[in-house]
């Protein structure tokens, strides 16, 4: 029996919403949607109020998805000018370098020149409604303005995240046609440098699209400046109006483009649109984190990753809370680092990810222990799984047993959350995703597609599938709405399938189990196998190759690859190291490889498929039962595999 903790007195007599407040807005999204979403998208300013609520549907002879459609409004008016007049001068970001005395703070006034001035340096450097701007950032307070000023001006964004390889970036400023790139100097993390711009001055050379790039100066590291091309910003910044009008974009035009891993082929650009993203982003925010006007909020996520996008930038600044920025890593200088943020901020929301987590308390809770934390009063979690063990963690020493903890599951697909226990209003299980958000419906169906059943006090387990839209979900993969559709609604007609595998115990909680496709979870980022294979059968002195995850205690999932060598190629340890720095260069550091197993040939069955349930389970050590091997082409494969090289 897993461990209940019941919800505290004091949070179901303040919170926002309580367990009768949900059960009657769950029934309220979806027996009453007209009036239910009236009332939720009047938190956003609209240009022009939309009258249609919305025009979805799965089924491919009718597919489409479009909410608020013929309303208008503008995300970066949303997020800053309509805040002027009364919190223009409460700080919109906190900022906390890599090195800790560095610390800036803009309030909403200072933001709203900021993105201004930017806005108007991309209109000069040619930008133009509708064009796909990348961004290639480290998490400074220009990320979030570079993002801003694009949604200003109407340019879709996309940005990338600051560990993706020349190569990776390359391929994504391609795939979208992207013609301007921001970026910074340098950025630092755990007292390194990372060398953006000379990673864009190596992605450019095969982007011959990208006209202009327009550089934060913010480590004062040497750079290449080609003349005509790059531009600093701190100069484009001093030449340009303070102020600059925004938009009026429809509610479906395109807000953001953000690459993300999928079971087959390259990254797919996930496309978000504007008024209903915006919506989302914001209510859930508010009522996930029950998030008060005033208080400190930190999400600890890179502006490279959706959640990043959703929860440090357009739904902490859509409703004008304070959203906290850092640059560095969770263990630098010391591994108390991410609470001596929340002591020195006053950080009352904390929201960070499972892998950070596992390795903080790997150390010991004296880190944790040597900081007050009395300022908080929600945790979060997001991105992975969080096991029992590091939930018990969190919930007993960084939160003294006094914070309740939001499990959020949900994916760059659906825009910002889709399950989480909301602390006012359900007792918590540690390691549940517990409950839907509101409109949100989640079904569990077999491997044939049949519903189970949703019977009080019966559990299930299968996949999960999510039966209608919602505001947030994405529109299309950018530039292959074929590819959107076959992705999400073809393994279970009409509806979205996730990937994901659930259960719902006998109370009706809902329990992630992890993806059920080929796509691993790697300290909370996602990774697509195919990829890393892909990058790996790139290297002239491989000939084949295939990836699975492992578990791993840190990361959740380590990258496990089995290689075979070109004949004639020896495996060695030098050739183990030369692969690993290859991949890292294909794609970045984040898919490094942890285990590279040599292997004479893979188990494939007769018409050529790998089976890679036996790659998995040599992988995960357990080799006692492979379970039937004799539709393989050569059985013998799998001794092979026994005795050949990690
Ligand atoms: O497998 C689920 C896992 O992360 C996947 C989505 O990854 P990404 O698109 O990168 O978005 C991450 C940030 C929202 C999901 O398909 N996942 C995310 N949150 C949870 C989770 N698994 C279990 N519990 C969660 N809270």
């Amino acid at each position: 029996m897993a461990t209940v903790h019941p919800v505290p007195a004091e949070w179901a007599a303040r919170a926002q919403i309580t367990a009768e407040v949900y059960a009657e807005k769950y029934r309220a999204a979806l027996e009453t949607p007209e009036t239910f979403w009236r009332a939720e998208s009047a938190r956003i300013d609209w240009i022009k109020p939309w009258t249609k609520l919305s025009q979805c549907s799965f089924d491919e002879a009718s597919f489409g998805i479009e909410w608020f459609s013929d309303g208008t409004l503008n995300v970066s008016a949303n997020c800053l000018d309509r805040h002027l007049a009364e919190r223009g001068d409460v700080t919109a970001i906190i900022w906390e370098g890599d090195d800790a005395s560095q610390q800036r703070r803009l309030t909403y006034r200072e933001l709203h020149e900021e993105v201004c001035r930017m806005a108007n340096a991309l209109k000069a450097l040619g930008a133009q409604r509708g064009d796909r701007v990348t961004i290639y950032m480290p998490m400074i307070p220009e990320a979030a303005v570079a993002m801003l000023a694009c949604s200003r001006i109407g340019a879709i964004h996309s940005v990338v995240f600051g560990g993706f390889s020349p190569e990776a970036l390359a391929g994504r400023i391609q795939d979208c046609d992207s013609n301007l790139v921001i970026t910074a100097d340098a950025g630092m993390r755990g007292g390194k440098l990372v060398p953006l711009k000379a990673n864009v001055d190596e992605a450019l050379l095969q982007c011959p699209g990208v006209g202009a790039v327009l550089v934060v100066q913010h480590v004062g590291n040497q750079v290449t400046v080609a003349a005509g091309r790059d531009h600093w910003w701190h100069e484009q910044r001093a030449a340009v109006l303070a102020d600059c009008p925004y938009e009026e974009m429809g509610a479906e035009d395109p807000l953001f483009i953000l690459y993300t891993s999928g079971s087959t082929g390259k990254p797919k650009g996930v496309l978000h649109t504007t008024g209903g993203y915006l919506t989302w982003a914001a209510m859930t925010h508010q009522y996930v984190f029950d998030y008060r006007p005033g208080e400190i909020y930190w999400c600890a996520a890179d502006v490279g990753w959706v959640t990043g996008h959703s929860y440090v930038v357009y739904g902490p600044l859509a409703n004008g809370a304070t959203t906290v920025m850092f640059e560095g890593v969770p263990n630098y200088p010391t591994h108390s680092r991410f609470w001596e943020i929340v002591d020195r901020h006053k950080v009352e929301i904390f929201y960070g990810a499972p892998t950070a987590l596992r390795a903080l308390m790997r150390e010991g809770d004296d880190w944790v222990k040597a900081t007050s934390r009395q300022s908080l009063r929600l945790l979060g979690s997001v991105g992975e799984p969080i096991n029992p063990e590091a939930w018990e963690w969190y919930w007993r020493v960084v939160g003294d047993g006094r914070c309740p903890i939001v499990d959020t599951y949900w994916q760059t697909e659906t825009g910002a959350c889709m399950m989480t226990p909301l602390p006012g209003a359900h007792a918590l299980k540690p390691g549940a995703a517990s409950f839907p958000m509101f409109g949100v419906v989640p079904q569990i169906v077999d491997g044939d597609g049949n519903v189970l059943p949703e019977e009080p006090g019966v559990a299930a387990e299968g996949n999960l599938c999510i039966t209608q839209s919602w505001p947030g979900q994405m529109r299309t993969v950018w530039g292959d709405h074929e590819r959107f559709f076959q992705t999400y609604f073809t393994t279970y007609r009409g509806k979205y399938f996730t990937g994901d595998g659930c259960k719902r115990d006998e109370d009706g909680y809902y329990w992630i189990t992890g993806r059920v496709d080929d796509v691993i979870n790697v300290s909370g980022h996602r990774m697509g196998t195919a990829e890393v294979e892909s990058a790996l059968v790139a290297h002239a002195k491989v000939a084949e190759a295939a990836v699975v995850g492992m578990p791993h205690e840190i990361k959740g999932q380590g990258i496990y690859a089995y290689v075979t060598l070109n004949a004639g190629e020896e495996p060695t340890d030098d050739m183990r190291k030369e692969l690993v720095a290859w991949v890292r260069h294909e794609i970045g550091p984040i898919a490094t490889p942890d285990v590279i197993h040599f292997a004479p040939a893979l188990p494939k069955t007769r018409s050529g498929k790998i089976m890679r349930r036996i790659l998995r389970k040599i992988a995960e050590g357990d080799v006692s039962n492979l379970g039937d091997t004799s539709t393989l082409a050569d059985p013998s494969v799998v001794d092979s595999l026994l005795t050949s090289g990690r």
